[in-house]
């Protein structure tokens, strides 16, 4: 675990280990079974993955909550290499409705949100009844929209950082713990 990673062109040191990972999903499923307490299969959420970055994270939280959810996803992409874009494509739509639902998007990381900027104004012009932001990473430094982000697990610098579904131009999200850029 102390030993870099090489992809493509970049050397990665390691950040988060495996174990806080899965400790902060822990901490942060236990809030919305809390949260999501009572409800029933005919007011059930929707849990929507933003693809590929959050394949990790969905399916570690999906299987620690206690209520009934379903389950979507939807595909968009803002980054080029290291840099965000600031532009924001739908690759992939959603291939379910969302009419009348409460959806609870689940992100890999926010950081400028543009994404979930988007995501949002995406669900509510398919009528979603409500939205509810959760991700496993925020950069607190670069977010400056006024979206609330209602479940964050771990809080970052700054850096660029890949693992656990995080990709470097589409590599490194097959690995477990998190690395940070050298
Ligand atoms: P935003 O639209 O600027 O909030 O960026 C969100 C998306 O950019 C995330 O869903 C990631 O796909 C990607 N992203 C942001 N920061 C990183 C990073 O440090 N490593 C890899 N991907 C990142
Ligand atoms: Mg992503």
């Amino acid at each position: 675990m102390e030993t870099s990673i090489k992809i493509l062109d970049k050397t990665f040191v390691p950040f988060i280990k495996e174990e806080e990972i899965s400790a902060a999903i822990e901490g942060l499923a236990d809030r919305m079974n809390d949260d999501f307490a009572g409800v029933s299969e005919e007011n059930a959420p929707i849990l929507l993955c933003t693809l590929n970055g959050a394949v990790p994270f969905t399916g570690a939280l999906l299987t620690r909550l206690r209520f009934p959810v379903e389950m979507a996803a939807i595909r968009v992409a803002s980054y080029l290499g290291t840099e965000s874009t600031g532009e924001v494509r739908t690759i992939l739509g959603l291939e379910k409705s969302v009419k009348g639902r409460l959806v609870i998007v689940a992100e890999d990381i926010v950081d400028t949100g543009n994404t979930i900027e988007q995501l949002c104004k995406t669900l509510r012009e398919e009528g979603a009844a409500g939205v509810r932001i959760c991700t496993l990473l925020l950069k607190p430094d670069v977010y400056k929209k006024n979206i609330p982000l209602d479940y964050v697990a771990l809080r970052i610098p700054n850096r660029f950082i890949v693992g656990f579904g995080l990709d470097y131009n589409g590599f490194g999200r097959n690995t477990r713990d998190i690395y940070v850029l050298q």
